[in-house]
């Protein structure tokens, strides 16, 4: 495929976006009429919003990429509100089985070999399908109502932090899709775990909500392994499992340092930061009132990594409306969902961590 490759500015906005109210019922189901037909809906989910498409629809899929100006070989995760419909799309394994009967609905995507119905430009040009099964009550009506699956990637301009409103949707797709259902705020607010599942094996490709802990509490330590992309840049030339963590992804504007270090450390690093209105500060709540004077957004307790993950996108955007030049932030924990935190952060930072201690030796303001 000689699309392949191609990275894509996004479309122009000349479309007349329709904002659709889930509660009303007409409404819901002219959007799911209209992704039928292979038009553009946006929709919210529990992880982050979608920008949904039918995934039996080649020229749908191209659409989507175009809209987002996504590079067209990272794949669509396609999107089913009924365990027979993973039958119609991909060869299942007795794996697979036992993590839908576990996880779904719910934020967890797994990748198995795809069956010829859904086309190779959902997938990037690969012959896996990523397919989830999302909880939250109007995706799934709205999935239902469509009655096909859904190709649907985060619904934000290629890059960005993923959309947890609605109103972040609107303000990256709006005129460049056909319909945005206006739903409340996403309640993870990070995108779902991916799995590649591969006979007893699984390996995690993104950290989510479903934890490294809880799949290995199920499937047995030896039996999970975590891709080296989660953790640490892609090596140069490497081609990742998951092709959109080879990205800069969910960056806002000015540019994202990570600091690491004891919270003591990183907090006299904070201090050191000028109120400028230019310098951006990602803490957590208990350095806010510290910080005071200073541009500073705050995630959420330290010991609270489930609140971090659903502000940190909202954070990171809200970043896009200051004069922020550039952000600090600390490097946060790796447990539970902390994991999907710190694989974003370091993602939006393009991999820029300094140690406080070091900043703290060698510059004096
Ligand atoms: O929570 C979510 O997963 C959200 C909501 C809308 O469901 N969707 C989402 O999609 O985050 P997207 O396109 O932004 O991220 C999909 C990730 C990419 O890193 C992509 O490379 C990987 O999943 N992926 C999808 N299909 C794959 C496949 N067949 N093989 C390897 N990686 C795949
Ligand atoms: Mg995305």
């Amino acid at each position: 495929m000689n699309e392949i490759n191609e990275i894509h500015a996004p479309a122009e906005q000349t479309l007349q976006t329709r904002l659709i109210d889930p509660e009303n019922k007409a409404e819901l189901s002219e959007a799911a009429q209209l992704l039928r037909r292979g038009g553009l809906v946006a929709f919210p989910t529990e992880t982050v919003y979608g920008l949904g498409a039918n995934a039996y629809d080649p020229d749908a899929a191209r659409r989507v990429y175009a809209a987002k100006g996504r590079p067209s070989d990272n794949p669509l995760i396609v999107h089913i509100a009924a365990l027979e419909t993973a039958e119609q799309i991909a060869h299942t394994t007795p794996l697979f089985y036992r993590l839908a009967e576990r996880y779904w609905p719910g934020p967890l995507t797994i990748i198995l070999p795809k069956k010829d119905s859904i086309p190779t430009s959902v997938t990037g040009g690969l012959n896996s399908v990523g397919i989830r099964f999302p909880s939250d009550p109007v995706a799934a009506e709205l999935i239902l109502q469509s009655g096909v699956p859904i190709a649907a990637p985060s619904a934000n301009l290629s890059g960005k932090p993923s959309p947890t409103t609605a109103a972040h949707v609107i303000r990256d797709l709006y005129g460049r899709v056909d319909a945005i259902v206006c739903g409340r705020d996403c309640d993870y607010g990070v995108e779902s775990t991916v799995v590649r599942a591969q006979g007893d094996k699984l390996t995690v490709l993104r950290p989510g909500a479903v934890t490294p802990e809880q799949l290995r509490a199920l499937l047995g330590e030896e039996n999970v392994l975590i891709d080296p992309t989660v953790l640490q840049k892609a090596a140069e030339g490497m081609r990742p499992q998951a092709p959109g963590m080879k990205y800069r992804h969910y960056a806002p504007c000015a540019p994202v340092i990570l600091l690491r270090g004891e919270p003591r450390e990183i907090r006299a690093a904070l201090l050191r930061c000028k109120a400028d209105g230019k310098t951006g500060i990602l803490c957590y709540e208990e350095d806010a009132a510290l910080l005071k004077g200073r541009l500073t957004m705050s995630l959420g307790p330290r010991e609270d990594e489930r609140m971090q993950a659903h502000r940190l996108f909202a954070c990171l955007r809200a970043f896009d409306e200051t004069d922020a030049a550039c952000i600090y932030a600390p490097l946060p924990a790796k447990d539970g969902i902390g994991l999907a935190v710190y694989n974003r952060l370091e993602k939006a930072a393009g991999f820029t961590v300094r140690d406080a201690k070091e900043i703290l030796s060698t510059e004096t303001k």
